[in-house]
This record gives structure tokens, sequence and C-alpha cells, in this order.
């Protein structure tokens, strides 16, 4: 239970109301003036106690849950409601420990401490004799300034104590140095400069906050090749894709990554104009990498070196892949969520290997072009793991055949879709020279692959099951964080959704379109996102967000983690979503105008001719919402 969820557990909304509302109960329901405008006439604000919700059904026509309305009525905003009434229901609001605040203001001065020495290095690259060598290598291996300064390279002297000496000068202390991987301690006492004589690459994460630098040696005979960081607080480079940061933008409008191995690898495609590659560094693809990539697409070519090496990291990497993906059902937050996804698993992984004895960078700077066609030969994985362990093999060796054979056929039997696994085995039969059918005899007891042949339930069925008025409330916040959670990740879509909207004779997406606070917090932000342009809209979003509503946002982004980035569905999802919630909202607030109406007859009152226009109002609108959602079922959207 999240510290939100505990303080509506705990405060009553009628009662909250109540101190500043004389609130009469009618039915399910409470009525009375709506404090928020001028009025002494028709009680027309409400107070729902089962959902924890208000409303006023008069001038305002606003609505909202305890926080909205404190926030309302005070003039708070939500961070300060948050700590008002936390108070009030006496619950403890540590977003962070004091043990956590701690960790993240180190991390924060370990990235300060870095970039000085981001500063430092290219300082010493543009304006030293030294550095001057190593600038006229860069340009030598064709990388412009542009690329120099985007990645963030510099020269570390050769020197024992240049950096940290400008580091100490700067306010850090040798703690802080070794903390963060710049220096390491001497046996004696004291320390030295990690990095010397090289030049270093700035390593950022996703967001683009340094972690940590790469830096080859100029020494053609130089050990290591690369020295890294070493794994710190804020690096570890099973958790980081190089050039993450600068490609993010171009991942997601073409859909698709290319992920190469080394640093090198990613500074010439992104040169050339190819911006969406990144670089493991040095290390297999792990878990986490494809679960930081598949926020951005679900198409993944693997770019690897021909050597053997290369090849056995291929197959070790995507072992990985594999697995992650396939497990990938159990992260879905609810059966209905799951049943869609399940149904439009596409992650599309493939394989293109560079010519023999050739690097990206080697590609590229002979013909910008090769590199292009080279991606888009790139074969499925099955397909590529076949002609690797084929190359070079004897393919009329009956013991080689089998082995092969055994290698691949599992692969074959992990592929979800009926159509490729015959056509995989049709061409595992021809590598291998033998019938298709010895390639269909069971293995181990288990025919191949029967369990795919179960009947599934039907996704859509689910998906459009109409909504029922009494959606419980946890049901509702569900969807509404499911639909804000699509929001957050193509906030694009907004203008889309609106024109939809309007075209129905619909309002637009407004924040009331949420019932809880906290979540029409979140959407002004991603609205506030779109009208700015300094950074991607997400990252706006995340770097405007109080600490105590991380952990929402992180939830929210939960719910949309394997959204596909250029889905048609996502724009249908979301008017689907928000017509539903609309119309569960306008059919409750129905039954309780009704209800009034009726209270207000029985006592020959003449406000129950009020109400039997705002009903009308509404009745309207119910009719248009109707329309709306069967247009927006079925319907051939375009953007
Ligand atoms: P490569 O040896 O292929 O280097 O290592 P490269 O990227 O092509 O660089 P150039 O063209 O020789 O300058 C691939 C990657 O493996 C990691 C680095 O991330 C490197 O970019 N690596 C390699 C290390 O971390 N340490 C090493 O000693 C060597
Ligand atoms: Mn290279």
């Amino acid at each position: 239970m999240t510290a939100i969820d505990e303080i509506k557990a705990r405060i009553d909304i009628v009662d909250l109301v109540s101190q500043s509302v004389e609130l009469k109960r009618s039915g399910r329901s409470y009525s009375g003036f709506c404090p928020f405008h001028a009025n002494s006439r028709t009680p027309a604000f409400a107070v729902f106690p089962e959902s924890g919700t208000w409303r006023c059904f008069g001038e305002c026509n606003e609505g909202g849950d305890i926080f909205g309305y404190v926030m309302k009525k005070e003039g708070w905003d939500f961070p300060t409601a948050l700590k008002e009434l936390a108070e009030r229901a006496g619950v403890e609001l540590r977003p962070l420990s004091p043990h956590e605040q701690e960790q993240y203001d180190e991390h924060d001065r370990l990235r300060e401490l870095l970039e000085n020495a981001v500063v430092f290095f290219r300082h010493q690259l543009l304006n030293t004799p030294a550095g001057k060598s190593t600038l006229d290598y860069l340009h030598q291996r064709g990388l412009n300034d542009e690329t120099i300064e985007t990645f963030g390279l510099g020269y570390a002297p050769k020197s024992w104590d240049a950096a940290s000496n400008y580091l100490k000068e700067k306010g850090y202390s040798e703690d802080d140095l070794l903390a963060a991987g710049m220096a390491s301690a001497r046996d004696s006492g004291g320390i030295y400069d990690r990095f010397r004589e090289r030049f270093t690459l700035a390593i950022r994460d996703e967001r683009g906050r340094i972690c940590g630098f790469g830096a080859r040696t100029l020494d053609p005979e130089g050990q290591p090749k690369y020295l890294n960081s070493p794994q710190t607080a804020i690096f570890d480079k099973g958790k980081i894709l190089f050039g993450l940061d600068q490609a993010r933008r171009a991942i997601r409008e073409q859909d698709q990554v290319v992920i190469v191995e080394g640093y090198m690898g990613v500074l010439a495609p992104h040169q050339a104009g190819y911006k969406n590659v990144v670089a493991t560094m040095g290390t297999a693809l792990t878990e986490d990498h494809l679960r930081l990539l598949k926020r951005f697409t679900r198409r993944i070519v693997l770019a690897m070196d021909s050597d053997a090496a290369g090849m056995k990291a291929t197959l070790r990497g995507l072992e990985v892949a594999r697995q992650t993906l396939d497990r990938e059902g159990e992260i879905r937050f609810d059966a209905r969520g799951l049943l869609r996804q399940e149904g439009r698993l596409k992650a599309d992984i493939r394989v293109s290997t560079l010519p023999p004895g050739m690097d990206p960078d080697d590609v590229i700077n002979r013909d910008p072009g090769e590199w292009q066609r080279i991606i888009d030969a790139a074969k499925p994985i099955v397909v590529h793991v076949m002609d690797t362990l084929a190359a070079s093999r004897d393919m009329d060796d009956p013991k080689t055949k089998s082995e092969i054979a055994a290698q691949v056929l599992p692969l074959i039997d992990d592929v979800p879709s009926a159509i490729e696994r015959d056509t995989y085995r049709q061409q595992l039969a021809r590598l291998l020279k033998v019938d298709e059918r010895t390639l269909l005899t069971p293995r181990g007891g288990r025919g191949p692959s029967q369990s795919r042949y179960q009947p599934r339930r039907n996704p859509q069925a689910m998906a459009e099951a109409p909504v029922a008025v009494t959606t419980p409330q946890a049901a509702i916040y569900a969807r509404e964080v499911h639909i804000l959670g699509m929001l957050l990740r193509r906030p694009d879509l907004i203008y889309h959704i609106d024109r939809h909207l309007q075209e129905n004779g619909l309002n637009r997406i407004q924040r009331q379109d949420f019932q809880h606070s906290d979540l029409q917090v979140l959407f002004r932000l991603t609205r506030d996102a779109l009208n700015q342009d300094e950074s991607e809209p997400l990252n706006y979003v995340l770097n405007h967000l109080s600490a105590d509503m991380m952990p929402l946002a992180d939830a929210v982004l939960e719910t949309t983690q394997n959204l596909e980035s250029f889905d048609k569905d996502v724009l249908e999802d979301i008017l689907r979503g928000l017509v539903q919630l609309r119309t569960r909202g306008i059919s409750q607030q129905l039954d309780h105008l009704r209800f009034l109406q009726e209270a207000a007859q029985e006592q020959g009152d003449l406000r129950a001719a009020e109400y039997q226009k705002v009903q009308a109002q509404y009745a309207t609108l119910l009719g248009r919402l109707h329309r709306a959602q069967s247009q927006f079922i079925n319907p051939s959207l375009t953007h």
C-alpha cells in the first residue's frame, strides 16, 4: 500500500468534507451546497463515500478525491495536500528514508564529480600538446568535432595525479575520488589517477546522467585496450548501454535498436546519421539491458563481429534474450493486460553479421550505405544460429548433422508462431540435407510443442466487455493508471485523442478524466511536457516530479513497460478506456441526480425541475459517449 492509498483508506471523505460543507445523506451518497461557488439554491454538490470521491454538478462541474478537494479548497499544490492529509491521517510520509536520501545525495555528488572530470579531460584534449596528438588520432579515425563533443570525449594525461589534483581543487576528497572510480588506492596509502594516457569517453545512462568513463590506450601494445570505470554506486556495466541517451529518440522513431559491441561501434554510425545504435561494453547482453530497451522498442538487431568470439557472444546473448522475452507474461499487471499482451508479444530479435575482420566503424568509413544494407539483412535468430553452427562444418557427416539438429530444434520449438516454426524446420532440413519428417520425431517423449495448439481464449472478447457501472474502485484506478501509463510513453497521442474526442462532440482529455489527484498531477505534467521542447516529454515529467511522486510514476510506467512504440492500438486503447471511464462517471452521476430529483419532487421542491434539466444534459452526453464508444471499438482510426 502506498502512502497515498493509506491516507485515502484512513480519511473518510464525508468527515473531511463535512468540516466545511453541511452534508445530507441521500441514498448511497451525500449532498450539500458546493463550497467552490456561490450558491444557495441547489445543493448540487455530492460526495460518494464508496468511491471516496466528490463532484459538483453545478457551475464547477468538477470532482475528485480527498486530495483534489483540499487542493481546491485551500489552494494547495499536490505535495502540500499530501503532507497535510498525511499528518491528519497519521500516516508517516517517508518517500525516502534518511538513509536513502543520503544515498541519493551521494549519487548526485558522484555524478557532479564525474561531470567535472569530463570538463577536465576535454580541456586536456583540446588545449594541451599531448591532447593535440590524441585529437589528431580521433580525427584520423574519422570522428568529427561534433561527435567528439556529443559523446564527451577527452584525454586523460600521462600523470599519476593531474585528474585527482584538479578534482581535489574542486572540493572533492580522496574518498570521493575512490567512490567515483576516478582513482585507485595505493598500498602505501594515498591515491593515484585511474585513467592515464588514454582517450576517454563519457558513459551516460538512458537519461543522460553520467555514470563513468571508458578509456582507450593510445599505445598499440597497451593493456588493457580499454579501461573502464570500476563498478561503483552509479556504474554497472551490465545495466547500462553505451549511447542510449543519444539513441533513444531514434530508437523510438524507427522502432528499432541496433546493438553493437564497443564504443567505436556507436560513434561512427551516429556520426553517419544512424542514431539508433547502442553498445554493450565488453560484456554479454544482460537481462537488464533488454528490460531497458523494451521501454523504447521491441525490435532488436544485434550487429556482431564475425569472429568466433563474437559468434559465441551472440549465442550467449541470444540465450538471455529469449529467456527475458519468454518470461514477459509474468510481469503483466492484470488478466486483461496479460491476455492482450500475449497476443501482441512480437519481440523481434535479429542478428546481422559484419564482414570478416570489420567493425561497425570500418564499415561506415568504407561505405555508410553498406551499414544500412547489413542491418536490413539481419536474420531471425534461428536462421542465424543455424548458419553459424553450419559454417565451415562438414554437412555430410551424420554426427555433425545430429549435433546441429539437437541445438537448433529446441530453439525452433520456442518460436511462438506455428508458421515460423514450420518454415524454420524446412530450412533446417534443407541445411542438413535430411527429410523434414525426421525433424518432427518427438524427442524425450514430448512431441514438438504440443502445448502450442491448445485453444486460447479470445483476448479481444475480454477487452471489449462492457464496464459495469459498479466497477470496483480498484479497477477504475487500474484503468486510469493504464491510460496514464500509455500517455506518459506517448504524450504526442494527446493531440490525436483530443481530435477524436472532439469529432464526437466530446470534451478534450482533461485532468478530470482521472478521479485520483495523484494521477491528475501526473497527467498535468504530461500535458505540460508537450508544451516545452527542451527535453523529451518523459524526461521532463520525471524531472519535474516531486520525490513523493516517484514511486507512483514508476508504478504507472511499469504497467506499460511493453507498449509497442508505434502501435495504432494504443490510440484505440486510450480512447476506449477514456470513454468507458467517462461513461461510468456520467452514469453514476445520473443515478445520483435522479435520486435528488425524486426526493425534491416528493417534497414539492422547486429544485426538481432544475435537477431534471441537468439530467437531460447528462443524458445527451451519455448518448454521445455511447456513440463514441461504438466508434472507438472497431474503427480504422487514422492518426
Ligand atoms: P574492441 O576490442 O572490439 O574495441 O572491444 P573497439 O570498440 O573496436 O575499439 P577500437 O576500434 O579498437 O578502438 C569492444 C568493446 O569491448 C570493451 C569496450 O567496450 C570495447 O569498445 N573492451 C574491450 C573493454 O572493456 N576492455 C578491453 O580491454 C577491450
Ligand atoms: Mn574497432
